[in-house]
């Protein structure tokens, strides 16, 4: 089910580990399966499994564990935005519900337009930036006021466009 280019890549970082420790590598296989898909999905999910040995329930396990993997199909920018307690002291909370008004969606919820999926997340380790929020899984972005939210959609909407 995986691409010949996906299955050299698993293969790369299986070989960064003892023959008889490969499932080390479910992490990376998930994550480069996600970059194909653009989600894990259950098959995905299965075939990893195979491929390393492991009981699919593993790496189910591993898969809800982390934010970071998309358990169904997103936009094309997905903004996680911290809710814990340090963030929640600062706004997170009201920074989400911003966010999810602002675009029409639920916590969780994707733009119709396929542009954006909005969802809350644990502690991304910047509680002294709050409200922060991640792009994509890579960016971190800090004080997300309303204004600097509204800056943000803007600007991540002209890029949607762009492409
Ligand atoms: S609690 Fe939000 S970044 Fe730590």
């Amino acid at each position: 089910m995986f691409s010949e280019a996906t299955l050299e890549r698993f293969a790369r970082e299986v070989a960064k580990y003892p023959a008889d420790q490969k499932q080390s590598a479910v992490m990376a296989c998930l994550t480069i399966a996600q970059q194909e898909l653009g989600w894990v999905t259950p098959e995905a999910e299965r075939g990893i499994a195979d491929y390393l040995g492991m009981a699919p329930i593993a790496v189910r396990e591993v898969t809800t564990f982390y934010n970071m993997y998309n358990q169904q199909p997103v936009g094309q920018f997905k903004l996680n935005v911290c809710t814990n307690l340090p963030c929640q002291l600062r706004n997170g909370q009201k920074a989400l519900e911003y966010l999810c008004s602002k675009l029409g969606i639920e916590d969780g919820g994707t733009t119709p337009d396929g542009v954006f999926t909005v969802q809350k997340c644990e502690c991304l380790g910047a509680c002294a930036d709050a409200p922060v929020a991640l792009v994509n899984d890579r960016q971190m972005v800090s004080y997300m006021s309303n204004e600097r939210l509204d800056g943000l959609v803007d600007l991540l909407r002209a890029k949607a466009k762009a492409e």
